[in-house]
């Protein structure tokens, strides 16, 4: 965990008094719904299809118990009951009142948790692989860094308002599972041949109408210099970004209009000015920042514990060993994903006492930590291998080990119609008939590794270009229908997906889904062909020619 200093408590405190003061002014009428606007896109707060919500940053996907906890007490006093977590590492309320607001701000400032940056045209929260300190062989703790960026971009005043939102992800691990390649930075930490920490620095990446992969802008960047080449790259995005068109604003639009050459060109000689300036890291900076990440005290603890052993008898147990289970850096020790995806269920919500429940668990199994991924699951990332056995037990009571992890029902979807102002279509109701098709966990484990990504319109929230299968809500004459697109992937290896023919109705969708999936099941070259692979290999067209057939 890392321990945030005075400042940091000092800026998040001053920051809800100052919002509190604007509330009472919109309440009291003295600001209008629009001039209120902008003071609560600075705090988190949108207003949806039916109440305010908030969204609430949880930086690098990292949380203490006791944070978990005061989430679980904003849901109940001021929420109905349940958060939302999202696909950038933060959670949203719903259904909060607006007299409450400054409230609920303060109580998650008891705990050091605040809603800056998590809306409107600045660095947003900066998002890491939900495994980083845990995860075997990567190069470096990717959240050191993702906390030096947080301290820089914070209320940074050159860039709080930018032609528009910029949303910065780094990994450092070989599997990406941070989706660097669809931010609009990408930062992939690496040594270079003398043994030197950096980053393999990657712009322009991005979801929305206009999807594009992330190209890399430098292949090495030492870490002394990133905070100056992020800076020069904001600087030149600052200046010629397309504020002229809302629907072309994103860098992603620029780094394509210019062409990479020419952009990196532009970022060379920003950065011949900055390069030597305060944003310089000495190696005392880097060194207080790591120092101030607190790692457990692990203990030296056998891989094959005799608690391990006796419950592998059970097949439940070990269904759920193989699929929610994954290996960590400590001999004895495991991480624990908990699937946020139960069958039937909202993808991504988790009721206020399950929160509290979890936070207990991480006390008692995961030395207080809990972690949140863009899969909009958690994590329980240090859990000695001997308790495997008792969690999952208690886990399982709480709704919470359904042994669905990267399978066909832990689909990520936005919350499309039925909160959602921009939407043309319902995404979790979709995403809830998808989880009943598929409930047999035998076939789901048959089918294999299979991303379902759904979003309510073409702002691309459920990420739905990445997804193996994307499913995109639109509206045509009045009705929810969706096109589907398959091949896509969010990784390392990410590539957008392709469509593969016209738009079908709402009840019809879940129909689509299962000819493609046993198409796939035909077509596949061996068992363990993944669906995209099988699209790779293949092409879209037998997809298409099964799915039109008879429509
Ligand atoms: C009130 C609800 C929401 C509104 C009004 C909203 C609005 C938007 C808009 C307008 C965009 C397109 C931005 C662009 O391309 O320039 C967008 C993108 C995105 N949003 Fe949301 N969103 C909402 C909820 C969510 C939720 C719940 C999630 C996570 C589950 C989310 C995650 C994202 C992501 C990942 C993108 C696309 C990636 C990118 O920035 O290119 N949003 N959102
Ligand atoms: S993709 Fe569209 S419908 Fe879904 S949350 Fe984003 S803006 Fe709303």
């Amino acid at each position: 965990m890392y321990a945030y200093d005075e400042m940091d408590r000092t800026l998040v405190n001053e920051r809800v008094s100052e919002f509190r003061d604007q509330v009472k002014r919109r309440l009291s009428g003295e600001l209008t719904e629009d001039e209120f606007k902008m003071l609560r896109l600075m705090n988190g707060v949108y207003l949806q299809l039916h109440a305010y919500m908030l969204r609430v940053a949880i930086p690098y996907g990292t949380l203490s118990a006791p944070q978990l906890r005061k989430m679980a007490h904003v849901a109940r006093k001021y929420d109905r009951g349940y958060g939302h977590f999202t696909t950038r590492q933060n959670i949203q309320f719903n259904w909060i009142k607006l007299s409450d607001l400054p409230d609920a701000l303060e109580d998650l400032a008891s705990v050091g948790i605040h809603a800056m940056q998590t809306s409107g045209n600045c660095v947003r929260n900066v998002t890491t692989d939900q495994w980083a300190g845990v995860a075997p062989g990567e190069v470096e703790d990717p959240r050191i860094w993702a906390e030096l960026l947080r301290q820089y971009s914070t209320m940074h005043p050159e860039f709080t308002y930018l032609p528009r939102k910029f949303k910065i992800a780094i990994t450092a691990s070989d599997h990406d599972r941070a989706a660097i390649k669809v931010h609009d930075i990408g930062l992939r930490i690496l040594n270079n041949e003398a043994g030197e920490t950096g980053f393999e620095v990657l712009v322009g990446g991005g979801l929305g109408r206009t999807p594009f992969i992330g190209k890399v802008i430098k292949p090495f960047v030492h870490g002394r210099d990133i905070l100056s080449y992020v800076e020069s790259i904001l600087r030149v995005y600052n200046q010629y970004g397309r504020r002229d068109n809302i629907y072309k604003a994103r860098i992603k639009i620029l780094v394509h209009e210019l062409g990479i050459e020419k952009f990196a060109a532009e970022v060379e000689e920003e950065w011949q000015v900055t390069r030597e300036s305060a944003l310089q890291l000495d190696d005392e900076v880097v060194a207080d920042i790591r120092a101030r990440f607190r790692y457990p005290g692990y203990e030296a603890l056998s891989d094959t514990p005799d608690e391990l052993t006796a419950a592998s008898a059970d097949p439940q147990f070990t269904r759920w060993l193989k699929n929610s289970v994954a290996a960590h850096q400590q001999k004895g020790y495991a991480i624990v994903t908990l699937s946020l995806k139960p069958i039937g269920g909202p993808p991504g919500d988790a009721t206020a006492e399950q929160m509290d429940a979890i936070a207990d668990l991480a006390e008692k199994y995961s030395f207080g930590e809990i972690r949140v991924g863009h899969e909009q699951n958690l994590a329980l990332p240090n859990v000695a291998k001997r308790d495997l056995p008792a969690l999952w037990r208690q886990l399982d009571k709480l709704g919470l080990a359904t042994p669905n992890v990267n399978l066909i029902t832990d689909i990520i979807a936005c919350p499309g119609l039925d909160y959602c102002s921009l939407a043309n279509a319902r995404a979790i109701p979709i995403a809830q008939e998808l989880t009943r098709r598929f409930a047999n966990h035998d076939l789901a484990d048959m089918i294999g590794r299979l991303h379902i990504n759904i979003s309510g319109c073409i702002n691309a929230c459920g990420h739905h270009h990445v997804g193996h299968i994307g499913i995109l809500g639109v509206e045509k004459n009045g009705e929810e229908f969706y096109q589907i697109t398959i091949g896509g992937r969010a990784d390392e290896g990410a590539v957008v997906g392709t469509l593969i023919g016209p738009a079908v109705p709402y009840d019809d969708v879940a129909n689509v889904i299962e000819d493609i999936v046993e198409s796939y099941l035909a077509l596949r070259a061996r068992p363990d062909e993944l669906f995209v692979q099988t699209v790779e290999r293949l092409g879209v067209e037998p997809f298409k020619e099964r799915v039109y057939a008879t429509r």
